[in-house]
């Protein structure tokens, strides 16, 4: 709550045509600073190029931008030495900087907000920030994809069930498996990158909504702040948080897809599966059964996606029926993507590491691979392709060979060629060279397919890629 009452002072940044100063609740949902404040860097930063550029444009001397930009330097250290003193009355990070300029040099600092206005400079603010975070995604999903990469690689030949609807399918190889999560991050990667560009564009200079008379140069401040060109419309620049939405959306996909993951590992895990181990710095033990090793950083990392899911909606949620251009609720973007943008960091370094730390049980998976009639399949291709019958009678004949072995209580390939040709008489004794689960997985050759051939290629063609 807030911290007394006080109407006694108005704010000084824009108190001008206020007798008192707000009510201590007006002052708590009012303030930003709580969290604004990660975006220091950004924001001074910004000031140093338009202060820069103001000068450059004989709007203010050279003598007030030197002083500016020594007293923004000093605030920087001050800030990062955790000695300065942050306001709520002072609102956000804007008006916190401006005010200890103000202390530090005088007059001066006031020609800092010249051609400009808190619509841009959050703009601005925001944008830098979106795209570091974006910028540090991107590496952090190289790291995930490259711990894929080198569990492919060892695994391009390990047998495992592959399922539908969780129910064995057909063999596939842990390769296989592991380059599909590949292709996911992939796309996530592109997301990125395809976000970086897409945000590229400077606020700078669109001012409170319409421009500004001065004449400013918006492409020196775009190209001094590392962006591409300046935005082309001042109403849709203060109103636009499309790069704060993107970033959520592509973080909720990413998310999705980690949860994914992470539901195959806590299930790979289980005794009752056994297909994997969880090394001991990704996993816990229970405080009441000491047999256990639970994977709570996998369910963890499962849980983050609500949260970054609802941060997706909480933003649309607020910018839904927004009236051009800036308003007040537009305030509420930063938290959702700062706490995103954290849970989304732990959740793929967490899994970056369960990934490299994992042992692959590869005797589990292999008889695991064998059991659920898994090449049934390969016995109605083999029918088709031997014996020249159609697919669908293929189909019904090996339909008619599972019912046998599940009756016997055993697998396809433990059928003899006497029950086989009891079935149907075109069965030769070479149907058994591709009822094992490791002539049926290198059979699949086809682009893409699970043949280790083929994931070989795949693994080269991404290694190629980074
Ligand atoms: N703290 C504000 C925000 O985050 C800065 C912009 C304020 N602009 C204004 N016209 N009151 O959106």
């Amino acid at each position: 709550m807030a911290d007394g009452t006080d109407q006694k002072s108005s704010n000084q940044m824009w108190g001008g045509r206020f007798a008192s100063g707000p009510s201590a609740i007006m002052e708590e949902i009012n303030a930003s600073i709580g969290f604004d404040k990660k975006l220091y860097a950004q924001d001074i930063r910004g000031s140093m190029a338009h202060a820069t550029m103001l000068a450059e444009k004989g709007i203010i001397s050279q003598e007030d931008k030197e002083k500016i930009v020594h007293g923004l330097n000093t605030i920087l250290s001050e800030i990062e030495a955790g000695t300065f003193e942050f306001s709520r009355k002072l609102e956000d990070i804007h008006m916190n900087i401006e005010a200890r300029l103000a202390t530090l040099i005088g007059t001066a600092a006031g020609r800092l907000h010249t051609a400009r206005s808190r619509n841009d400079q959050v703009a601005l603010d925001f944008r830098l920030w979106v795209k570091e975070e974006l910028q540090k995604t991107e590496g952090m999903l190289t790291a995930l994809i490259a711990a894929f990469l080198d569990r492919a690689e060892e695994n391009a030949d390990t047998v495992m069930p592959g399922f539908t609807h969780l129910q064995t399918a057909q063999p596939v190889t842990f390769g296989h498996h592991c380059m599909a999560y590949v292709e996911m991050f992939g796309r996530d990667r592109a997301r990125v990158r395809h976000a970086i560009e897409h945000l590229d564009e400077s606020p700078i200079g669109a001012a409170a909504l319409a421009g500004t008379g001065y004449p400013i140069d918006r492409h020196m401040t775009a190209k001094a702040l590392g962006f591409r060109e300046p935005t082309r419309n001042s109403i849709d620049t203060v109103s636009d948080r499309d790069f704060a939405l993107e970033f959520l959306s592509i973080a909720s996909i990413c998310a999705t897809h980690l949860s994914r993951l992470a539901e195959e590992i806590v299930i790979w895990s289980t005794p009752q599966f056994g297909f994997i181990r969880l090394s001991d710095a990704f996993s816990t033990g229970s405080s009441i059964m000491p047999q256990k090793k639970n994977p709570d950083a996998a369910e963890l990392v499962r849980a983050k996606t609500g949260r970054i899911n609802g941060s997706l909606v909480a933003l649309l949620t607020v910018m839904k029926g927004l009236p051009l251009a800036y308003s007040k609720d537009m305030q509420e973007d930063k938290e959702q993507v700062f706490d995103a943008a954290e849970s989304l960091e732990l959740a793929i370094a967490a899994m970056t590491g369960m990934i490299r730390d994992l042992e692959v049980r590869k005797d589990r998976m292999r008889a695991a691979a064998g059991s659920g009639y898994s090449t049934a399949t390969d016995l109605a291709d083999w029918l088709v392709r031997e014996a020249g019958l159609p697919f669908r009678d293929a189909h019904h004949v090996t339909g008619n060979a599972v019912a046998l072995a599940e009756k016997k209580g055993c697998d396809l390939a433990d059928l003899s060629l006497e029950d086989l040709q009891a079935i149907h008489p075109a069965i030769t004794s070479g149907v058994f060279d591709v009822l094992s689960v490791e002539a049926s997985v290198a059979s699949r050759t086809s682009f893409g397919g699970t043949a280790p051939s083929e994931v070989k290629k795949q693994i080269a063609w991404w290694r190629g890629r980074n």
